[in-house]
């Protein structure tokens, strides 16, 4: 039943990229089991779909659980568990045919899922396949273990992963994300430090996430924000630090479009979602070109042939930027030859507007002027009298935290997310006072940083926000890197 997988060279001989092997440090997996044994002390067999080396097992064995494992390698020396050398996620296509289609026999899944940083050749070689078989979509390993876990899963069934948290609030993963609200209960959710497996060449973001099948078993959740590193997790977890929410606290909204997972957020700043419209509402925020082959169609330098500015990811640039490259002048007609090469919004996008960032930590918004062209990264076009103020609202560290705190967790900023910043009320004379800010640091006047202390007054105070949810904020923009 097991398919090969092409292995490449790594310290034992295994390409962990390919395979997505990270090992789980051990106070992690003995507090994953802990959590799952006081949950249900009197459950017998237990079942670990990628085990690994048995990193997660020790601690089921000793409390005298019968373990079952799968892993599509054989990394020998099975101590702990029944090993079975077979691919988990053909082994769930298998039971799709079966009735019932649970495992009846296991009270407890523990894993620690592949986690691939690209999307592995198995899964593009099988799309048509893996697409049929998981209704959450086969974008990659990790969600299809977790979908495929909580299927399998009978009737009060305990799920307990340590997995990539990108699930939590990429628009791609809603479907996963309803799968989880609509058939379990969720007991803890606790983000990891982002340091947890860079000893291991691995700077993935993850959580431990305890779940039962079924939704009767919901009671208060236990949560833990994202800890600075792992010395203070090791504290939290030996020490039981959490804090305890409500289902309806977790979720963003109940609605598919902003079913995203929130953790530990304030109440005023989930309002801010709630009373407020979008921004896509109001405006057009849109993606235009994408070329298919950037070292074709751009030039770092204006030149003959590229003179049309591009403006393709500010990153942490913010209110004014030189653009990233310039486009070929017939961007147009070549994209009506060219299948790759794609132009959207083809009536608008040389206005003025607004260019977002799309990749890296900082969320900047800055100007693009008429006859400049942008890329995939989020643009709106707010119409002339509104770009300004807008800017400013965009750089403020309110909305940087509800980008990055909120709505995306994970690195890739699209236009769907943009499109959902909530637009607080500001009066004429608000944003008077913050169009004059982002005009004075495009002409050279102000400096970003001086500007963005500007507007957070401006900004906290159209809010109402609290003053602890403000603190908050300005804390987490600071750290960026660690509270992402
Ligand atoms: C992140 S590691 C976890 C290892 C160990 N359980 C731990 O927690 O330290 C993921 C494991 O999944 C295995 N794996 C990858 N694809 C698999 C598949 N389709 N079926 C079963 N195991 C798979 C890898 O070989 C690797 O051992």
């Amino acid at each position: 039943m097991a398919r090969k997988i092409k292995t490449l060279i790594g310290e034992d001989g295994i390409d962990r990229r390919e395979v997505g092997y990270y090992s789980t440090p051990d106070f992690v997996a003995q507090y994953i089991t802990e959590e799952m044994l006081a949950l249900n002390p009197n459950g017998n067999r237990v079942l670990d779909p990628a085990t690994g080396k048995e990193e997660l097992l020790p601690y089921f064995y000793n409390a005298g659980k019968e373990i079952d494992s799968f892993d599509i390698i054989d990394y020998g020396n099975h101590i702990y568990s029944q090993f079975q050398c077979a691919d988990f996620i053909e082994f769930y296509i298998s039971r799709l045919q079966c009735l019932p289609m649970e495992c009846q026999e296991y009270e407890y899944m523990i894993a620690n899922p592949p986690y691939n940083c690209h999307e592995v050749a198995y899964i593009k070689d099988n799309k048509k396949r893996l697409t049929a078989a998981f209704s959450v979509g086969a974008y990659n390993m990790y969600s299809m273990f977790l979908s495929a876990m909580i299927s399998l899963a009978k009737d009060g069934c305990l799920i307990g992963v340590i997995i990539s948290d990108s699930f939590l609030t990429a628009t791609l993963h809603a479907k996963l994300r309803e799968q989880i609200f609509s058939q379990c209960s969720i007991h803890e959710l606790l983000l990891c430090p982002n340091n947890l497996f860079w000893t291991q060449g691995a700077d993935v973001r993850t959580c431990i996430m305890i779940l039962q099948k079924g939704r009767q078993y919901q009671g208060n959740i236990k949560i833990v924000n994202r800890p600075n590193n792992i010395e203070e997790f090791r504290e939290i977890l030996a020490n039981r630090r959490f804090k305890n929410i409500t289902l309806e606290e977790i979720r963003l909204g109940k609605d598919k479009a902003v079913n995203q997972f929130i953790i530990d957020i304030e109440p005023d700043i989930i309002t801010l979602f709630k009373n407020n419209i979008f921004l896509g509402d109001t405006y057009k925020c849109v993606t235009c070109i994408s070329t298919g082959n950037d070292e074709k169609y751009l030039s770092k330098e204006k030149k003959d042939g590229y003179s049309v500015p591009f403006y393709k990811n500010p990153a942490k640039r913010k209110f004014k930027t030189e653009p990233d490259a310039y486009i070929i002048d017939n961007y147009m007609s070549e994209s009506l030859k060219v299948k790759d090469f794609m132009v959207r919004n083809k009536g608008f996008l040389r206005d003025e507007g607004i260019a977002c960032s799309s990749m890296g930590l900082p969320f900047s918004a800055a100007y693009k002027p008429l006859d400049a062209v942008s890329g995939v990264n989020a643009t709106i076009f707010p119409g002339k009298d509104n770009i300004f103020w807008l800017i400013s609202y965009l750089n403020s560290s309110l909305v940087t935290y509800l980008v990055r705190g909120v709505l995306i967790r994970s690195n890739m900023i699209t236009s769907g997310y943009v499109s959902r910043i909530p637009m607080i009320k500001f009066s004429e004379n608000e944003k008077k006072q913050l169009d004059e800010v982002a005009k004075d640091v495009i002409s050279g006047m102000l400096s970003a940083t001086r500007a963005i202390e500007i507007i957070d007054i401006i900004v906290f105070n159209a809010s109402k926000i609290s003053s602890t949810s403000r603190r908050k904020i300005l804390k987490f923009v600071e750290n960026l890197g660690k509270t992402v």
